[in-house]
């Protein structure tokens, strides 16, 4: 058995839409292969074949709230167990760009479906799905921690004015956003040992820094990794 494999880490992005998550997934990505881990980029909705038809629907077809919810958890469900559980086995960094703080935000604060029913989804999707003494367990995947992009919503939406053409969420009106961007920070209220609030209405070297920062912190990246914006 090799005691010298690493332990699986888990980080999450979030924010609203024009947040500016995408640049730095990808730099996150680089810094840990650049010291020497096994990472898998992955994204939600969507992350496996399943999933990704899942993403197509919720994205472009309308229908309701809870249908909307049952869709997001139905996909992540799939995401665990296909690819997260067996990546962080295997000793990987998983780095999902959106979990379910983005249900909590878009369904929940964004669209107004209750956030009590959602955490008993979020309890029936999240648990059991890594070993099967879990489905006896109460242990509940989340991630080791979520990189939340904070940015106001007026800001995001200048930023989203220019980009291709928008899909069910962007499209919606800047209130809405206002309300996802305030579930956010609901949740992070609700879990500071695993939120890092990030400054996003900067430049983007600041940012980069903000994430160096708090992984290094951690002890997951030397500090090789704050120079690299
Ligand atoms: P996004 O992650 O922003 O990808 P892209 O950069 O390709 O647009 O798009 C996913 C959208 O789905 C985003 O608007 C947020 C929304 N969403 C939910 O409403 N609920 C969820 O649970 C998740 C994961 C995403």
């Amino acid at each position: 058995m090799s005691t010298a494999s690493p332990k699986g880490l888990f980080i999450s992005f979030e924010g609203i839409d024009g947040a500016g998550k995408s640049s730095h997934i990808a730099g996150l990505a680089q810094a840990f292969r650049d010291q020497g881990r096994v990472v898998t980029l992955t994204r939600e909705p969507g992350g496996t074949p399943l999933a990704e038809k899942l993403r197509a629907l919720m994205l472009h077809d309308a229908m309701d709230p809870l249908t909307e919810a049952l869709i997001a958890f139905a996909a992540r469900r799939d995401h665990l167990v296909q690819v997260i559980e067996p990546a962080l086995a295997r000793g990987e960094v998983v780095i999902s760009d959106r979990f379910t703080d983005a249900t909590f935000a878009y369904q929940g604060a964004g669209r107004g479906f209750d956030w009590n029913q959602l955490s008993v989804l979020e309890r029936m999707a999240q648990t059991g799905t890594a070993l099967q003494a879990d489905l006896v367990s109460s242990f509940m995947r989340e991630p080791d921690m979520t990189l939340w992009f904070d940015l106001p919503a007026e800001v995001a939406a200048v930023r989203l004015a220019t980009a291709r053409v928008p899909d069910r969420f962007e499209a919606q009106p800047g209130e809405f956003f206002a309300r996802v961007a305030q579930g956010y920070a609901q949740r992070a209220e609700a879990a500071p040992q695993r939120f890092v609030r990030v400054d996003a209405n900067t430049c983007r070297e600041a940012v980069w820094e903000q994430i160096a920062q708090a992984v290094v912190a951690k002890g997951w990246l030397s500090s090789a990794a704050e120079s690299k914006a």
